[in-house]
Order: C-alpha cells, then structure tokens, then sequence
C-alpha cells in the first residue's frame, strides 16, 4: 500500500485544528509540509514556526518539503522545530553530497527533490545515502496544478535505478495527484504520495484519503 502524505498547503489555515484532527484519525501516513521563501519558488508558504505546531498537533511523521535557497542554513532550524524528514531541491544545493550527509548527522532523514526538468539520473552518486526522491510533478511553488504526464517515465527510470543500486529509497510523487491517476503512479514504482487538492478540496477528505490509499 502507498504511504498517503497529504499536503497541508491545501487546508483551511483558519480551521488548522479541525483539519488536523481529520488526518490524526483518517489513514493519512505522513504529514506533507511545503516551505517556501519566495526566492527559490515564487510563492511564499510558512517556515519552521508552522512546523513546530503541526509537530505537536500530531505524532504521525512530518515529511518537511524545502522549496528554499541554501538549505544548509536552516536544516538545524528544521530538526528542532520537529522535521522527521527533510527534502531539499536538487536545483538549490551546490554541494548537494554534504547537505544530504548534514541532515543524516542532524539526525533526520534525508530527501532530494527534483524539479520537472531535472533527470533522475543525475542522483546516481548519491542514491545510496537518500531516503526518499521526491519527483515534482508539476513546477513546485503553487497546489492545485496540473500533472505534468512525463512523470510516468521518470518514476520508471528511478525505480529501475533503485534496484539496480539495491537502494531503500523511497519514491515520492508531488503535484498534481488525483484519484484518476494515483494507480498509475503507483504501478509505476511510486512509494509515497503527496495530495493536497485533490484531498482538501474533497466533499470528504478521509473517504478520499482511504481511496489514495487503495490506488494500485
Ligand atoms: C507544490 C508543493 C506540493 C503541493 C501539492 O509546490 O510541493 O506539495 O502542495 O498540491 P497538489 O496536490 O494540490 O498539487
Ligand atoms: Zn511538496
């Protein structure tokens, strides 16, 4: 079954407690928290303060998105306010091996996102130190895009270099994940998948949290 990370930047930001008591008791694995500083995405979202809160609204794990530049600067900043995975954006880090190796010392675990226009393969070198790779399928900054279709093939391509490095990495899936497509994904190698819409703007959240759940 697929690990469910639903994507807080979708909830109702006046009703946040409502919202996360519906995760704490729906099938949600992971809570999916998308920071953004206006520089590396051209949105901004919350920072290490709203982690904090979601960390002690619920013990279930927070999967902390990094859409930032140098994010070397704020891993500690992360860790304390209570991430238990950290991703930072291939395209943000210039010495990607030693902010991975930073977050795994800091005591988290490590994943790299990236971006539609970044091939898989350029993680290589550094597969066998990642926990998770976030493939964005849609240009991270906003929810509610559209799937970007050849996410298909890199899911694919990654998953085939997964076992061929014999890697635990999970694969995770963000941007643009609907019920329509959350099969697909997941037949192509997908471990986790992130919704934000698609589970927020639902008539019921936890009925489509459970369907997530069972795509396949
Ligand atoms: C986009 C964020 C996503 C976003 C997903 O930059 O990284 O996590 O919240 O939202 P949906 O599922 O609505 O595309
Ligand atoms: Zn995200």
């Amino acid at each position: 079954m697929p690990i469910i990370a639903p994507s807080l930047l979708s909830a109702n930001f006046l009703e946040l407690q409502k919202d996360c008591n519906m995760l704490n008791e729906s099938d949600a694995d992971w809570y999916h928290l998308d920071v953004m500083d206006g520089r590396f995405v051209p949105n901004i979202s919350f920072g290490p303060m709203f982690v904090e809160f979601f960390r002690k609204a619920t013990t279930k794990t927070c999967d902390v998105h990094l859409m930032i530049e140098e994010p070397e600067k704020y891993a500690e900043v992360f860790k304390k306010a209570g991430a238990d995975i950290l991703t930072v954006h291939y395209e943000a880090c210039r010495h990607l091996h030693r902010n991975i190796q930073q977050i795994k010392d800091l005591g988290m675990k490590a994943g790299v996102a990236v971006n539609p226009h970044t091939p898989v393969h350029l993680l290589l070198d550094v597969l066998k130190d990642l926990d998770l790779v976030c493939i964005m399928s849609v240009n991270p900054g906003f929810g509610g895009q559209k799937f970007i279709p050849g996410t298909i093939e890199k899911i694919k391509a990654l998953k085939t270099m997964i076992d061929q490095e014999k890697t635990n990495t999970l694969i995770e899936i963000d941007g643009g994940v609907t019920l329509e497509n959350a099969g697909l994904l997941i037949r192509a190698g997908a471990d986790v998948l992130v919704a934000g819409n698609t589970v927020f703007k639902s008539a019921n959240p936890t009925e489509t949290i459970q369907l997530l759940k069972k795509a396949g």
